[in-house]
C-alpha cells in the first residue's frame, strides 16, 4: 500500500516501484468498464456484477484519498447506457439509490465533496431529490471530491455549452478556451490528469472529451470489480513514469524526465 509515510520515504530513496508524491495525479477520471464480463464469468447476474463494481469503489474512494488524489471524476452511466434493457437500467437506478442513503453519511464525514455532471431530468423524482441533497449536504467539504458523471455525455455537454454562451450574450471574439470550458458543467474543476479505463478498451466513450484533451490515458484488462488497490498503485506509477509536455518541449513532465515526442 502506498500510504503516506511510504511515500514520504520512498520520495527520499531511489527506489523505482512507488511514485514521489510530486508526480502524482491531482485529478483522476475513471471509466469503470467490465461489470458484466466479471459477473458472466462467474455465472452470475450483470446486476450482482454492478453490485460489486459498486462495493469496490466504497473501497476504493479510500485509497484514492490517501494517495492524495483530489479529485476523482467517476463514468457511472452515459448517455447511450439507456440503449440497455430496463431490466437492467432499473436496478441500476435503484442500487445507486441505495448507495447513496447508505453511504452518504460516512461520505461526509470523511469530507468528500460530492458533484453531478450529466442531466438528471430523465430520473423519478426521488433519485433526483436524494442525488441534490447529497450535494448540498456535503457542497463544503474539501478532502477529495467525487464527480459522478451520471446520464452524461461529452458531445452533448460540449453543445449545451455553445448554447449557454450564445444565451449570454457573449460576442464570438470573446470566445476562448478559457469563456468556453467556464460554460462546462465541468466548470471549477481542473482538467483530468488521468484517465483509467479498466476492462481493456481503448476508447473514451464520450467520456470528458473537451476536458480530458491532454489526459495522460491508461488502460488496463482487469475488470473494474478486481480494480483494487495494488491496480491503483500501477496506474499511478505509470503515470509518474510518463511525459507530459502539453504540445511543448520536454516541459512539464510528471517525473522530470525528457523526452522527444511530438505530440505532448
Ligand atoms: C460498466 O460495466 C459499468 C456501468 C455501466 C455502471 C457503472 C456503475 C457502477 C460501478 C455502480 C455505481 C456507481 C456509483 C457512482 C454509485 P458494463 O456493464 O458495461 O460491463 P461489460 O462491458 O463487461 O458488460
Amino acid at each position: 500500500m502506498l500510504s503516506r509515510s511510504t511515500r514520504n520515504k520512498t520520495a527520499n530513496s531511489s527506489s523505482t516501484d512507488v511514485p514521489p508524491e510530486t508526480a502524482l495525479p491531482r485529478h483522476v477520471a475513471i471509466i469503470m468498464d467490465g461489470n458484466g464480463r466479471w459477473a458472466r464469468e462467474r455465472g452470475l447476474s450483470r446486476q450482482a456484477g454492478h453490485r460489486a463494481g459498486t462495493e469496490n469503489l466504497r473501497r476504493l474512494l479510500k485509497v484514492f484519498a490517501e494517495r492524495r488524489v483530489q479529485y476523482l471524476t467517476l463514468y457511472a452511466f452515459s448517455t447511450e447506457n439507456w440503449k440497455r434493457p430496463k431490466r437492467e437500467i432499473n436496478p441500476l437506478l435503484r442500487l445507486i439509490g441505495r448507495v447513496i442513503d447508505r453511504e452518504l453519511q460516512s461520505l461526509h464525514e470523511n469530507g468528500v465533496r460530492l458533484v453531478h455532471i450529466g442531466s438528471l431530468e430523465p430520473l423519478s423524482d426521488d433519485l433526483r431529490g436524494r442525488i441534490c441533497r447529497a450535494i448540498e449536504l456535503t457542497k463544503d467539504n474539501d478532502t477529495l471530491t467525487v464527480c459522478v458523471a451520471f446520464n452524461y455525455g461529452a458531445r452533448a455537454e460540449i453543445v449545451e455549452a455553445a448554447r449557454r454562451l450564445i444565451r449570454d450574450g457573449v460576442a464570438p471574439e470573446d470566445v476562448t478556451e478559457e469563456s468556453f470550458a467556464g460554460h462546462l458543467s465541468t466548470a471549477g474543476l481542473p482538467d483530468p490528469d488521468l484517465v483509467i479505463r479498466t476492462a481493456g478498451e481503448m476508447r473514451l466513450s464520450n467520456f470528458l472529451l473537451w476536458q480530458a484533451a491532454y489526459a495522460e490515458f491508461y488502460s488496463t484488462p482487469v475488470y473494474w470489480p478486481d480494480f483494487d488497490e495494488t491496480e491503483v498503485d500501477k496506474a499511478l506509477l505509470a503515470y509518474s513514469q510518463r511525459v507530459r509536455n502539453f504540445g511543448g518541449l520536454n516541459g512539464g513532465s510528471a517525473n522530470g524526465a525528457k523526452s522527444n515526442g511530438r505530440h505532448g
